[in-house]
């Protein structure tokens, strides 16, 4: 038990979230959160809006606004959606706050400092028709590493490469109207000395590698492998744009240039926690996450995060630590960088530009939270891309969650108040195939911890269904139905033990299905302290049941989803 920082990518505010971006970062770190805190951990959770960049400017221009409605639209909205899902930060901020924009400054400062920063002059791409440098996203072109033919100006969707823009070939301007061909035009910017870096971050990521004691995600490490097999190099971190956090470089001509997004993004992360210490009236308190090593440290992101959390950030983390201002120590590297493959939506990515996002209101609307976080869970893109459909959806859902889960829940609660006047029966001794149920329930709380511990959300979740599933089995073989006219002794067994298993399984769903295993739990009497004190994660489920418990009216926990009830498939 200890002190834990738990992160989830910075959502660009340009657009609404949808279940891509939910199932891909937000939902497995609000598991993960969940579970730490259910094991008596103290943890923090910070997110917020990733407020510069093209992408918000291109939308800005592309909508005919200025870059700060953009922002505010989509901020709370974002942060709207995410509780909607049951997705709980303890901060939701933004990086256009007056804290982020000096923390930034500072992290140059340090960096710049110790020439760990170098000026250049360089040729980047210039409309002629618009009048403006064309950085990153204002292009659209060929990417120099796959040959994708839709690749972003500074990263490409297709292959995860990122590079500088004046690589990628046949660009064309990604403004709105602009016909003309983008031209090199020489300009001056600041490249961050990647290189210095390369041995420093060889040993930091061989730290993780798949002998390691904790190895990160095959996609982390191959990621971050393959970049420094090639070398790393100098990374250019200004852009020509008005757009996000100022130079803060005094003497020079900055102006029409601020720092490129993916340097002051990450840094968001921990300006977020400053703020979050600063509002409990702990100023100092920040620094216990960020600069103790003995507070591990965890991104959830999506793949194409990978380069920036894995090599550029600890980078700028490693360079600022050379020049530790009075009163701090150095920054911690993240312990692990859980980064997520893609959900797809149908054939087609969910994209904001084709029209097929799911938005998470929408969805939690029709169908709920859970509904929602188990689906997603279920299919989580842990090792490889996975795709939603409706269909799916509707089959999972019905088929696990209603039929297998809420139907033993159901049962079991409902033969007690039926047969039992609401308590739980005392019956006669168990035997052998109690036993064995018992057993199953306490492997199956035991590994779906080890797999929460090893960020295995998908097979945690499968666990307990499986569990649930011999819960059915057993309820099935011992009829309680007919037991109660044969034997009321064995029938009582026969429903203590399905209680007992209906808790214990509630207490091991709790990061999943938030809302569900309180109410379940609710109905033992162990909403309260009982249930969510520090350790219960372990706690004996027998124990929790005992007879002679006055239980609640069962509620129907998952009601099934019609055919009616569901958007038409995407073709
Ligand atoms: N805004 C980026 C994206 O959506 C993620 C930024 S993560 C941060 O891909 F670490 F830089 F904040
Ligand atoms: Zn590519």
């Amino acid at each position: 038990m200890g002190k834990i920082l738990v992160t989830a990518a910075l959502p660009y505010a340009n657009g609404r979230v949808h279940l891509g971006h939910l199932a891909g970062a937000y939902l497995p770190a609000d598991v993960y959160v969940r579970w730490r805190r259910l094991k008596g951990d103290d943890v923090v959770f910070v997110c917020g809006s990733d407020e510069h960049g093209v992408p918000i400017t291109l939308n800005a221009i592309k909508r005919g606004c200025s870059p700060q409605e953009v922002v505010d639209e989509y901020h709370p909205a974002n942060g709207a959606a995410f509780a909607a899902a049951g997705v709980q930060f303890d901060i939701w901020s933004r990086t256009s706050s007056p804290e982020h924009h000096a923390l930034s400054q500072q992290f140059f400062t340090r960096l710049h400092e110790q020439g760990f920063i170098d000026k250049r002059e360089i040729q980047q791409l210039y409309s002629e028709q618009s009048k403006m440098f064309l950085p990153d996203r204002y292009v659209e072109g060929t990417c120099p590493r796959c040959g994708n033919t839709d690749a972003r100006g500074d990263q490409c969707d297709a292959c995860g490469g990122t590079y500088e823009v004046t690589e990628l070939k046949n660009p064309r301007c990604a403004l709105p109207g602009d016909t003309s061909k983008p031209v090199l035009k020489s300009t001056a910017h600041w490249f961050l000395l990647l290189d210095k870096f390369q041995k420093p971050l060889e040993a930091y990521v061989a730290a993780h590698g798949e002998s390691s004691a904790a190895p990160w995600r095959l996609n982390s490490l191959r990621g971050s492998e393959g970049w420094l097999k090639m070398g790393l190099r100098a990374r250019c971190i200004t852009r020509d744009t008005e757009w996000g956090v100022q130079i803060p470089l005094g003497n020079e001509d900055v102006s029409g240039k601020r720092l490129y997004v993916w340097f002051d993004a990450p840094i968001g992360y921990v300006t977020f926690t400053q703020q979050l210490f600063a509002q409990r009236g702990n100023p100092g308190g920040w620094k216990d996450y960020w600069q103790n090593p003995d507070c591990p440290i965890y991104n959830f992101i999506g793949k194409d995060n990978i380069p920036f959390h894995c090599i550029t950030w600890p980078a700028m983390q490693l360079g600022a630590n050379g020049k530790v201002p009075p009163g701090e120590r150095p920054y911690s590297l993240a312990t692990n960088v859980v980064a997520n493959e893609f959900l797809n939506f149908g054939a087609d990515k969910f994209s904001k530009s084709k029209g097929n996002l799911i938005e998470i209101g929408w969805f939690v609307e029709r169908f709920g939270a859970e509904a929602l976080r188990y689906y997603l869970t279920a299919i989580a893109p842990e090792d490889n891309d996975s795709t939603f459909t409706w269909s799916d959806f509707a089959h999972r859902y019905n088929g696990e969650l209603a039929d297998v889960w809420g139907n033993f829940v159901h049962r079991t609660l409902t033969f007690t108040h039926k047969y039992f006047e609401g308590m739980v029966p005392e019956g006669a001794p168990a035997g052998e195939t109690e036993a064995k149920l018992r057993a199953e329930v306490a492997a199956a709380r035991a590994e779906s911890a080890a797999s929460l511990d090893g960020f295995r959300f998908k097979a945690a979740l499968g666990r307990v269904l499986d569990a649930a599933r011999a819960g059915n089995r057993y309820f099935d073989e011992r009829a309680p139905w007919k037991q109660r006219k044969d034997d009321l002794a064995a029938c009582g067994t026969t429903i203590r033990v399905c209680l007992e298993t209906v808790a214990g399984l509630a207490l091991a769903l709790r990061p999943f299905l938030p809302d569900s295993s309180a109410k379940i739990l609710g109905a033992f009497g162990l909403d309260g302290a009982a249930a969510h004190k520090a350790g219960s994660a372990n706690q004996d489920a027998a124990a929790l049941v005992k007879p002679g418990t006055a239980l609640a009216q069962p509620e129907v926990p998952f009601k099934k989803i019609e055919e009616k009830d569901l958007p038409a498939e995407k073709a």
